[in-house]
């Protein structure tokens, strides 16, 4: 691999996503591409790179922005926002948006789509709380491949081990074969859409709470701050956003504010 076809790549990648790729990472671009190189027939990252520049919104040049995207997730990730939401915001929503309205929620990069279902869950689960008030939820993602998990609702035992709390795995998942499938009625609240984050997000709608977490990680701080400012602009006036554990708006924006001393939720300020 040639540092010119390095630096093609990583540019092409950061235009089309967002993503940053240094240096460091050319491991990753070894272990990710070399299959589809070799399913190709290209010789090297500059064939493959040649390629993708010559057409870049071909089949392939997608592919390769899928490839190199991480979609790590797990479901109630960080648990913290998710206790949040059920302490704090079901509530102060559904008193606001009374026993007819709707509190829409965003799970923006959700990946294989735990982190809409966990939404979807603590939905149902507090349907007490929430008072006849509707819960929507708008799965997004920039790769189809994860969507389309997603979509499936079913994850392997691995998976349902990884932070999903027994009782929960009984209630909203049924066994087939050796997968779990994730039941009706957290299905009918999640809807899925390929959504690039570098996007403008107003065609996705006005949203009460979103849940951008692990993804401006790998963006740079202009990006990162661009993103946020579109969010902003999407959120309801008492919106709630979580991010990351080792995300912050902090010297990113101003247009959002820590809220009830929860870190990573934060609000409009
Ligand atoms: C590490 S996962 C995070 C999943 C989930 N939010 C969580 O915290 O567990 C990051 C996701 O961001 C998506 N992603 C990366 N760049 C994106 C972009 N520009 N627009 C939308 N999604 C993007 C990736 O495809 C990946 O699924």
């Amino acid at each position: 691999m040639t540092s010119a076809s390095f630096s093609q790549l990583a540019e092409f990648l950061q235009t089309r996503s967002g993503l940053v790729l240094t240096p460091d990472k050319m491991y990753l671009v070894e272990t990710r591409l070399g299959p589809l190189m070799k399913r190709e027939g290209l010789p090297d990252l500059s064939a493959l790179v040649g390629r993708v520049r010559a057409a870049l919104s071909s089949p392939i040049a997608t592919e390769v922005v899928e490839l190199m995207t991480t979609n790590e997730t797990l479901f109630f990730r960080d648990g913290k926002p998710f206790e949040h939401l059920k302490e704090k915001v079901w509530s102060r929503m559904a008193a606001t948006r009374g026993p007819s309205g709707t509190i829409r929620v965003w799970s923006a990069a959700c990946s294989t789509g735990q982190e809409a279902y966990s939404v979807g869950m603590s939905a149902l689960e507090n349907a007490a709380t929430l008072g006849g008030c509707r819960v929507e939820i708008l799965g997004t993602d920039i790769s189809r491949d994860v969507l389309k998990r997603a979509e499936q609702g079913r994850y392997s035992q691995f998976e349902v081990q990884r932070g999903l709390p027994i009782t929960m795995l009984m209630r909203h998942f049924r066994k087939e074969g050796a997968d779990w499938h994730v039941k009706d009625p957290v299905r009918a609240l999640v809807r899925w859409r390929e959504w690039n984050l570098l996007a403008p997000p107003g065609p996705l709608g006005r949203f009460d709470v979103v849940f951008l977490r692990n993804v401006l990680i790998y963006f740079d701080q202009a990006t990162k701050a661009r993103v946020l400012d579109q969010i902003a602009s999407v959120l309801a006036p008492d919106g709630v956003l979580y991010l990351g554990g080792a995300e912050t708006v902090l010297g990113l924006t101003s247009r959002f504010a820590p809220l009830d001393g929860v870190r990573s939720a934060y609000a409009l300020a």
